[in-house]
């Protein structure tokens, strides 16, 4: 039986918690610095088990002890930018955050595989990296499984099809540059360019790139969580079923996509292994460029951290 560790029992990780356990595909801690929270969502997500047919055993936990003998770990402890605050004063607190709790699996969970999920999602997941002192095809951000969920859902919606039918793929930093490709996207195995105008298909990429500032503004205090968590545990599945899938990922780059030393989105081959492969894909200059300024924008902010 696997086990999986949540840090973090906020919307994001409380919800993860919740699929996971439906889907009885491992033993599962979630562990918060709140006194209490992930206790008494353990204690509700099991009562949710008995009604609706689940045995997984979840534990609440604020030490970190409870996560030794992890196989994975997902990271979603922090918090999101608030009005007047600077993205600057995100990446300080945060990677703070990040650097305790990344110590902290490597104390306790030094064999295990970390996910992470905090924002600014590329950077922190650099610092999760360099504080865990992991192998990097044993640490990945979460991003581009979400991105392309969010593509794949307003291209079913304009084009009035199952959402199942639709494959996208998104790559580069998970912020307002990243890169949606339609030529890599499709429907039943159709090119998304043989179903839709090219307004239609800016029309969609744009939305695609506001998609998670599009939520924020609707629902006023927080963020998206229940995409995000799906996007998790996607993931999640795909290492511990070591099912090898090809999912766009934030993974560290040597080399590929001309980037070197920094996390990234791009297609990556997930399995047992963790990040198994990089996949590089051809792009049109105008994808290069946007690619190029959002690379350069993560490694400004890779800049100012103090590791
Ligand atoms: P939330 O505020 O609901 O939950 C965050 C939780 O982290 C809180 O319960 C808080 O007590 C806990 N926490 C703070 N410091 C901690 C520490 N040192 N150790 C353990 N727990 C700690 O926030 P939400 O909505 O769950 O989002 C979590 C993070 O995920 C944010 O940074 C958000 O921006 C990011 N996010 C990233 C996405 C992606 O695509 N990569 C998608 C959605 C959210
Ligand atoms: C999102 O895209 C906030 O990164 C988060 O919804």
């Amino acid at each position: 039986m696997a086990k999986i560790s949540v840090i973090g029992a906020g919307n994001v990780g409380a919800t993860a918690v919740q699929r996971l356990a439906e889907m009885e595909i491992g033993e599962i801690v979630m562990t918060d610095v709140v006194e209490g929270l992930p206790q008494g969502k353990a204690l509700d997500l099991m009562q949710a088990g008995a009604i609706m047919g689940y045995d997984t055993d979840i534990t609440g936990s604020n030490d970190y002890a409870d996560i030794a003998g992890s196989d994975l770990v997902v990271i979603t402890a922090g918090i999101a930018r608030k009005p007047g605050m600077s993205r600057e004063d995100l990446i300080s607190t945060n990677s703070g955050i990040i650097k305790d709790v990344a110590a902290n699996i490597a104390k306790y969970a030094p064999e295990s595989m970390i996910i992470n999920v905090t924002n600014p999602l590329d950077i922190m997941t650099y610092v999760a990296l360099k504080a865990s002192g992991f192998e990097s095809e044993k640490v990945v951000g979460m991003s581009g499984a979400l991105d392309s969920g969010r593509f794949a859902s307003f291209i079913a919606e304009e084009l009035n099809c199952s959402r199942r039918d639709v494959e996208a793929m998104v790559i580069g930093g998970h912020g307002d540059l990243m890169v949606p490709l339609p030529q890599y996207t499709t429907v039943s195995g159709i090119p998304l360019p043989e179903l839709l105008s090219e307004e239609a298909i800016s029309r969609l990429v744009q939305r695609t790139v506001q998609g998670g500032v599009e939520i924020v503004e609707l629902l006023k205090r927080g963020s998206a969580f229940y995409a995000p968590s799906a996007a998790i545990v996607k993931m999640v599945e795909a290492i511990l079923k070591d099912s090898k899938r090809i999912i766009p990922a934030s993974a560290y780059l040597q080399g590929e996509y001309g980037q070197e030393g920094i996390y990234f989105g791009v297609p990556i081959k997930i399995g047992a292994g963790g990040v198994e492969e990089v996949l590089e894909l051809e792009l049109s200059g105008a994808q290069l460029k946007t690619l190029q300024k959002s690379s350069d924008s993560i490694r400004q902010g890779i800049s100012g951290l103090k590791l």
